[in-house]
């Protein structure tokens, strides 16, 4: 079968970028990003795109309406179309049974309703790309049992900040179920991404593995930040550890930078969906070695507010607080799980003044100020919460003189040089580090 229309539901994150970089590699094929969301439709078609990445807009500007297409409507998605795509979001449930762990699917599921409905003149191949609960193609093929179609697995890696190079040159492209439709959705990838690159597993394993593999990243943030908390004790150095440990090629360097915990909207969703199915299959140790990587990650953003309230003194009532960063990591506009969400809320209960600024991500129903310009002035403290690059060539000398004595600052990114800092004047407070 030759593949020539491909569609995608969802133009989030994943849908958006994900297509806009395939249409550009592809140019044979047409790809059509289907979302249920009109205003999200019309800020990709408008170019003021949802998504903050870097060289996004190269990709689109090269196949907006020559071989990619946003809309909502859902024939122009599906009509005569080879592949279909399912990138809609999956969140942790929010109620009942599995609350907050088990992941929701009700997105996936008004998909195959849509689906369901549509009456397909061919052969559809549909794609998981969206992360899921191990076992969702069953369900998928259970709910699409009329149609002619065949489910595959097929998660995707990018991180948000890195997208377009991630997608560009991935590390591994895996493919799971049956192994005809898998080469033809390969054929796409293969028009950029090396054949020994492309991995065919059976479905549950190319599930699975996703999950795994956030679990994992998680479980290095978790590792390096329960350091950070030995260092504190002990006066050894957590940014040392990190380039003697890493430096071991069998461990590798990175994700070893300690943070206020790891944020964004699959590293915890994703974990506490491994969770789940451990304690769903009654693996209760399993459970328990897993849980207490989210626990720690909570525990690391407890920590730093303790650590920004007990060194002031527990009075920061009418105190001006300048946080720096609110997007859950640099380069991106993206705020879902930021562990700045509980850090800025533990400090407005303080009854503290905030100023806040992030270059790209707003929170909902927060005052931000738009620059840098004066927000140093008569503040008592700074807080480091995104590693964006802008905060490192803040002139902290100027800064120092404009803000109220004592000067604090927190860095909860390690990104400023402590010693630095401290001739300068600031009481400077790091992760894991003296
Ligand atoms: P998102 O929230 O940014 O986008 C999802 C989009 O799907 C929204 O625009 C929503 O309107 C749309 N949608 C919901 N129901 C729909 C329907 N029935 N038909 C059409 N559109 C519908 O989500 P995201 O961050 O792109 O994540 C999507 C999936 O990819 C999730 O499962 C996530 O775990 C996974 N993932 C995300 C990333 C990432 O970096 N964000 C990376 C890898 C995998
Ligand atoms: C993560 C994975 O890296 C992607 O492979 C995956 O596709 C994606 O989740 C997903 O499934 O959505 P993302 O959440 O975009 O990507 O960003 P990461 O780079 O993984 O960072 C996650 C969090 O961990 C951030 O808050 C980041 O600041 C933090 N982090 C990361 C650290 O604290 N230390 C590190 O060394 C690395």
């Amino acid at each position: 079968m030759q593949i020539n229309k491909v569609c995608c539901f969802g133009a989030g994150y994943v849908g958006g970028p994900t297509m806009a970089v395939m249409a550009s590699k592809c140019p044979k094929q047409t790809f059509v990003v289907y979302d249920i969301n009109e205003q999200q439709i019309e800020k990709w078609n408008n170019k003021q795109y949802p998504v903050y990445e870097k060289n996004l807009d190269e990709y689109i500007n090269q196949t907006l309406n020559t071989n990619l297409i946003f809309t909502c409507d859902i024939d122009i998605a599906l009509k005569d179309c080879d592949i279909a795509f399912l990138a809609v979001n999956t969140p942790s449930k929010k109620y009942g049974l599995g609350a907050e762990s088990s992941l929701d699917i009700s997105y996936i599921d008004s998909c195959l309703q849509q689906i369901k409905k549509y009456p397909l003149t061919k052969r559809l191949i549909l794609v998981e790309k969206s992360t899921v609960p191990i076992k969702t193609c069953d369900y998928i093929n259970a709910v699409l049992r009329d149609k002619n179609i065949c489910v595959l697995s097929n998660p995707e890696f990018l991180a948000e900040g890195t997208a377009i190079q991630d997608l560009l040159n991935p590390d591994r492209v895996i493919i799971g179920g049956a192994i005809e439709s898998a080469q033809q959705l390969a054929s796409l990838y293969e028009q950029w991404v090396p054949k020994e690159k492309i991995i065919f597993t059976n479905i549950y394993s190319a599930e699975l593995s996703k999950i795994v593999a956030n679990s994992f990243l998680a479980q290095r943030v978790s590792s390096i930040n329960s350091i950070s908390i030995i260092c504190d004790k002990i006066g050894a150095d957590v940014n040392e550890i990190s380039q003697c440990v890493g430096s071991d090629s069998r461990i590798g360097n990175k994700f070893l930078k300690t943070s206020v915990g790891f944020g964004g909207s699959c590293l915890k969703k994703d974990l506490l969906c491994l969770i789940y199915l451990c304690e769903s299959l009654q693996l209760d140790e399993v459970a328990q070695y897993w849980r207490q990587v989210y626990l720690l990650n909570e525990f690391q953003k407890q920590r730093f507010y303790n650590l920004i309230i007990t060194s002031m003194f527990n009075t920061l009532r009418n105190k001006i607080i300048v946080i720096l960063g609110v997007a859950f990591k640099a380069n991106t506009n993206d705020t879902r799980e930021s562990a700045s969400l509980m850090i800025i809320q533990k400090l407005q209960e303080e009854q503290a003044i905030l100023r806040i600024y992030d270059p790209q991500g707003k929170i909902d129903k927060l005052e931000q100020c738009q620059s840098l310009d004066g927000i140093f002035k008569g503040a008592s403290a700074i807080v480091i919460l995104t590693e964006w690059e802008e905060f490192t060539k803040i002139d902290y000398a100027q800064a120092y003189e404009e803000m109220a004595k004592p000067s604090y600052c927190f860095d909860g990114r390690n990104l400023l040089q402590g010693e630095v800092m401290k001739s300068l004047g600031f009481l400077y407070y790091g992760l894991g580090r003296i």
